[in-house]
């Protein structure tokens, strides 16, 4: 593997989430690869789970890290081209560029602005980065992908539900209330990592005016209905997300989306997820994010691995 920016990125994904599982069980069989080796790790926003599983990751291969936070640590960055740069000392095109140097891989978070569709849609700062770059860069999320997240999501899935042609599971992405407007990142993700799988049945459901953009929910059934989408669903998978076609902004704020557990009663007993952080009694009731079924820290944990099987990958692609 020479980069990690989506899911294209990938020649199969069973294999990749088999592969990841088995690392889960045995990890820290692959050392000898990250001998000699640094991962750097830049954010341009803030990061809990990213930041640390990337790092256990790449402990667990033996590799030494360094991490940067931009805004807090570094000059004030410059990521338009051809700009007199009054307010900001250093371009991103050296930043990266340098930054490279500095390592062997080059994981990067960058979010949208959530103001300019076709900036954030066009990747036009990862791209940046790509191009930047001297060695392979990692999306640790960015505009609008999170492929690390959604690794862990479908590995987590065949942790609980092995995959069977036979019984496929359903996994439904819930759409549910926040106070600000997030990324879609997760999201379409999600949708696009769970399309290259047979075995899942995968439906959205969301309000009016929250549909995802269609390069990443081609062909997968959006309905408007909450209670009617989660009826029998093996997997209740929780986000809020801003309104792709009023782009950015929130048009819903409405509890009536948040997950509560009489809704949960609707579903197969239903495994409840969500990428984290998560607000609590916003987007989520307490006794759901409590109960048994809850699995969102096994996702957090499967962070590591799903950082650690696309490190691994480029570290041999590399020796
Ligand atoms: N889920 C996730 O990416 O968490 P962080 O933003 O804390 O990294």
């Amino acid at each position: 593997m020479k980069k990690f920016f989506s899911v294209e990125d990938v020649l199969n994904v069973s294999d990749l989430i088999r592969e990841a599982i088995n690392l889960k069980k045995n990890p820290y069989c692959f050392q000898h690869f990250g001998k000699n080796k640094t991962i750097g790790l830049v954010f341009f926003n803030p990061s809990l789970r990213t930041r640390i599983s990337c790092q256990k990751a790449a402990f667990n291969l033996g590799c030494n890290t360094w991490v940067l936070d931009i805004h807090q640590d570094s000059w004030k960055i410059e990521m338009s081209n051809g700009s007199v740069m009054k307010n900001t000392q250093e371009h991103l095109k050296e930043a990266i560029s340098v930054l490279s140097t500095y390592c062997d891989i080059l994981a990067v978070r960058t979010f949208p602005n959530l103001l300019d569709k076709n900036e954030d849609y066009q990747e036009v700062i990862f791209n940046k980065i790509l191009n930047y770059s001297k060695v392979p860069v990692v999306n640790m999320e960015s505009s609008t992908l999170h492929p690390l997240q959604s690794l862990a999501d479908v590995m987590t899935i065949a942790e609980i539900r092995p995959f069977s042609a036979k019984k496929k599971c359903k996994v439904v992405l819930s759409w549910a209330p926040h106070i600000n407007p997030l990324p879609h990142s997760v999201a379409n993700s999600l949708s696009q990592w769970v399309s290259k799988i047979e075995e899942i049945d995968f439906l959205i459901t969301c309000p009016e005016k929250y549909d995802l953009c269609k390069k990443f929910s081609d062909g997968i059934s959006t309905l408007h209905n909450q209670n009617e989408a989660f009826l029998n669903a093996d997997f209740i998978y929780a986000k809020n997300w801003s309104s792709y076609i009023n782009y950015g902004k929130i048009l819903c704020s409405s509890s009536s989306w948040m997950i509560t557990e009489k809704k949960m009663k609707l579903t197969n007993q239903a495994k409840f997820m969500h990428c984290l952080p998560v607000r609590r009694n916003m987007v989520v009731e307490d006794a759901v994010l409590d109960s048994q079924n809850s699995v969102v820290l096994q996702q957090a944990e499967n962070r590591i691995y799903a950082a650690q099987i696309i490190f691994l990958k480029i570290l041999q692609s590399l020796s």
